[in-house]
């Protein structure tokens, strides 16, 4: 069953990389990616600084973590790698990570199975794994696992989640992280509350063809028009 589920996910994302290319999402390469980057960038940054996390002290899981990307903003608002925790169900992904920064602690495993105490993170994070994560079942496994190994107790107990909002109209690869997919799978209401969202990048193709041709307009339009906003960070605070 374990071996099953890695094996399927090794193949999605290969055929994923596949298909989309190497350069797609390079910023150095693709100008298309810039400010789909600044936008997600500010709105985690916005997030982080409302949960008013100890960077000294506080520990961090990042769930489905892939080459470790979202851990270098941690490491840059001075969080310490030694307090960081990275796992991915892929092991190109964790070599990946390795080769970025070795001393966050990076792990090879199923993220419905945590090897966690409860309660043991002050902020767990996801980003854009539940997109691709179109099995139900799991994507509970995964969130109750998230809601368990973080602590109870005081305002920083947070959970952080980032994730496009919508589904593909016509894609069944893609289940968008709705507010409802959230209230179901994190509880909310009773396990967990929603304490602040902030708004990210614009919806892909809009936002790559502004990055690339008018960068000027881009957070004018993602403050003028919410609908077109693809991508929320939610921060959510355990009971
Ligand atoms: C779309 S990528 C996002 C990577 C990274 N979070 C980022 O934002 O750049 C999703 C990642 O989730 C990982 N993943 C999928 N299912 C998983 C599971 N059951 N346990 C741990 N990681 C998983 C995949 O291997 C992949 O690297």
């Amino acid at each position: 069953m374990e071996s099953d589920i890695e094996q399927k996910t090794d193949e999605l994302y290969k055929e994923y990389y596949n298909r989309k290319g190497e350069e797609r999402n390079d910023l150095l390469k693709n100008p298309e990616v810039l400010f789909q980057i600044l936008g997600y960038d500010r709105a985690v940054v916005s997030a982080i600084a409302s949960t008013k996390l100890n960077p000294k002290t506080a520990k961090v899981l990042d769930v489905g973590c892939g080459d470790g990307a979202s851990m270098l903003n941690l490491v840059r608002l001075g969080f310490l790698p030694s307090n960081l925790y990275g796992i991915d169900i892929i092991e190109e992904r964790i070599t990946q990570a390795k080769l970025k920064i070795s001393n966050i602690n990076w792990i090879l495993g199923n993220a419905s199975c945590l090897k966690f105490d409860d309660n043991f993170f002050e902020c767990v994070m996801e980003s854009t794994m539940f997109l691709q994560m179109t099995d139900d079942e799991l994507s509970d496994k995964i969130a109750k696992e998230m809601i368990r190994v973080t602590k109870k107790h005081g305002y920083i107990l947070l959970i952080l989640l980032i994730d496009w909002r919508y589904s593909h109209p016509f894609n069944k690869e893609y289940k968008g992280l709705s507010k409802k997919r959230i209230t179901n799978l994190f509880d909310v209401g009773s396990k967990t509350s929603i304490f602040k969202i902030y708004k990210g990048a614009l919806v892909p193709p809009i936002g790559r063809f502004i990055s690339r041709n008018i960068p000027c307009i881009y957070f004018t339009l993602q403050k003028l028009f919410p609908f077109l906003v693809g991508q929320v960070v939610t921060v959510l605070k355990k009971s």
